[in-house]
């Protein structure tokens, strides 16, 4: 009787899983008004995330291209005014033909008149794996010369709704078979998840 109630909970918290993912990818009215009514109950959960954005500059299909810049940007040391837009591949390792997860959009800006220093204004929209569908909002600043840069997370959509935290990139130094290094990059995010259920064991019946 024991275990098959235990089955029985480990099957309605499967559904309930199952139920909970597709909620997220409801984006009508009605679903996120239904996810914010359940918040009050929900629990906040630090989820890492470990990709590597691959910019394409040069060739026929590029995935970074500028598309502004002023007068003044041609004599600038910083590049003071440059802009560009991204699509590019976010992949599970640092090899361009690894697993594709999703891309980085957005655009950068060369933002400061005394050291190479962008605005970034970007999405990670994760179109495989276990966040596909969902998207983290990222606003920082890039320091060009630093080895490793912190950007604020905030906000996001589907699994991440609601989420903070910060993502730090560096550029990847091992070894890849071809093209640009890629830059790596690692999430820290605080995201809201249902309650976990504690499962019962068989003695406690
Ligand atoms: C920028 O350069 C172009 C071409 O030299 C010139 O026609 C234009 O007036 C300049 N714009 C500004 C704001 O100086
Ligand atoms: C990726 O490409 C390299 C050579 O460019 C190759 O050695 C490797 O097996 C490829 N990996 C996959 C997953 O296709």
């Amino acid at each position: 009787m024991a275990k098959l109630l235990a089955m029985a909970t480990l099957l309605l918290l499967a559904v309930v899983q199952l139920v909970a993912a597709a909620a997220e990818d409801d984006q009508s009215p009605k679903a996120v008004e239904k996810w914010f009514k359940k918040l009050p109950s929900a629990e906040r959960e630090l989820t890492k995330l470990h990709f590597y954005i691959h910019d394409i500059m040069t060739g026929d299909h590029p995935t970074t291209i500028p598309i502004a810049s002023a007068n003044s940007t041609a004599t600038s040391p910083t590049r003071f005014g440059l802009v560009f837009v991204m699509d590019s591949p976010l992949t599970e390792g640092p090899e361009l033909n690894s697993t594709v997860i999703g891309r980085c959009q957005g655009t950068f800006s060369f933002a400061s008149q005394s050291e190479i220093g962008l605005l970034l204004t970007l999405n990670f929209v994760f179109t495989d794996g276990p966040f596909k569908g969902s998207t983290l909002a990222i606003l920082g600043n890039k320091k060009r010369d630093n080895q490793y840069r912190e950007y604020p997370i905030v906000g996001g959509s589907g699994a991440f709704r609601l989420a903070e935290g910060i993502a730090v990139d560096n550029t990847y130094t091992g070894p890849i078979s071809e093209g640009r290094p890629p830059t790596e990059c690692q999430v820290f995010v605080l995201r809201y998840v249902e309650p976990k259920i504690e499962l019962v064991t068989d003695g406690a019946f």
